[in-house]
């Protein structure tokens, strides 16, 4: 009998994450150094933890919300779309969902067609390959222009549309790359979508870890854009909320019933304890989230410096956002990622992430996470000074 007896062709041809097994192999080595998850370290904020305490305390989580979400909480969401995204958002366009995750699944299987083309930039999340695979779609990659940042190609994109074509789908910042897409560009990606009849579908979910010049720009705050965009968000990335599993969706209220249709079957409605944390995490003092802001930005000139004294090695573009980096390996043998991330946990005791887990352009670099302490980053360098 064949391992993959009576497994379906749509995950049968997934290949597994080069990510998850990362971390498997990072368990056995003693005390590694470890860069290569992208989730905060930080613990909850006592306000967050003190409202999902409460809410237990009142009775108020035993049984089901409406599938939309609270509506308290989507009150809250809508003020802070408006504020934070200039999105004029209702209540009855934003669905509370099991993390920015299940709302990305949600949105796709509810717009995807087996064998609908769904354009993604290059290096980019590899779950957003995933999702697009697990809906019979196809995912179309478009490399970004490494070399100006990981900008998108805008011509590369209108050369890759065809009948077939029916999404956009990208991440700003970017995970791994930390690219910060600008303005001009969404807005450029924006009109090949309108004059296409192409669903812009967006993952924000690191829309507060900003720095220098680079400015977030939600594509969805387009008054052109408002039918054909689905934004998703996300309270874990924030406010580190990981383990909560709770985000978020805006889309026009005439694609909400639709989404709902695939959110139920996935989810029902997100775990009601969560949403009370994140009610309270809205309501109350958004210092933390300038704390986490703060420093990943120390944590992203540190790790800069550190790269510069290994210029020989990697070369790099500077993040703008997220807290993650994509270097390139300009040893010959980082053109084999998985190999180079395997031997330098092994071998130096260092664990980050191989270029190939995030698609095909992905190849010769390796992803770094800032999301640590100040100790993390130089232990894993000074093992690493010393190692090459
Ligand atoms: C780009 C991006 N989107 C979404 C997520 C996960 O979001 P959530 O925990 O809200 O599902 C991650 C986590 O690493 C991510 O990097």
């Amino acid at each position: 009998m064949q391992d993959d007896w009576r497994i379906s062709d749509r995950v049968a041809q997934m290949k597994k994450s080069a990510i998850h097994e990362m971390t498997r192999l990072s368990k056995k080595v003693e005390d590694v150094a470890f860069l290569s998850w992208a989730k905060p370290t930080s613990d909850t904020p006592e306000h967050i933890k003190q409202g999902a305490i409460s809410s237990i305390r009142e009775g108020k989580v035993g049984g089901y919300s409406e599938t939309a979400g609270l509506l308290e909480l989507r009150k809250e969401i809508a003020k802070k779309l408006k504020r934070d995204n200039n999105i004029d958002a209702k209540v009855s366009e934003i669905i509370v969902t099991v993390g920015a995750i299940e709302g990305l699944s949600a949105a796709i299987m509810a717009i995807i067609d087996p064998g609908d083309e769904v354009i993604l930039p290059s290096p980019t999340y590899s779950t957003h390959i995933r999702q697009v695979l697990i809906a019979s779609g196809k995912p179309v990659l478009i490399p970004l222009i490494e070399d100006e940042n990981y900008i998108w190609d805008i011509d590369a994109v209108k050369k890759a549309i065809t009948p077939r074509s029916k999404a956009i789908l990208y991440c700003s910042p970017s995970n791994p790359t930390g690219t910060v897409f600008s303005e001009n560009q969404l807005r450029e990606l924006a009109e090949i979508a309108l004059k296409n009849n192409l669903v812009v579908i967006t993952d924000e979910a690191y829309e507060y870890f900003i720095f220098d010049e680079a400015c977030h720009f939600s594509i969805g705050s387009i008054p052109d854009m408002k039918r054909p965009v689905i934004c998703t968000y996300t309270f874990p990335q924030t406010c580190a909320l990981t383990g909560w599993r709770i985000g978020y969706l805006h889309a026009d209220e005439s694609l909400i019933p639709q989404i709902t249709k695939a959110h139920i079957p996935f989810a029902i409605c997100t775990p009601v304890v969560s949403q009370y944390a994140a009610l309270a995490a809205l309501k109350g003092s958004q210092d933390c989230v300038e704390g986490f802001r703060k420093h990943y930005c120390d944590m992203r000139n540190l790790m800069c410096e550190h790269l510069d004294r290994l210029d020989s090695v990697f070369s790099y573009q500077k993040p703008g956002g997220s807290y993650l980096m994509f270097p390139k390996i300009l040893l010959p043998e980082g053109q084999d990622s998985l190999t180079f991330c395997r031997k330098l946990l092994r071998e130096a005791h260092v664990s980050t992430t191989p270029g190939i887990a995030f698609g095909p352009h992905g190849e010769g670099h390796l992803r770094l996470s800032f999301c640590v302490s100040e100790e993390m980053i130089n232990k894993a360098f000074h093992r690493m000074e010393k190692y090459f």
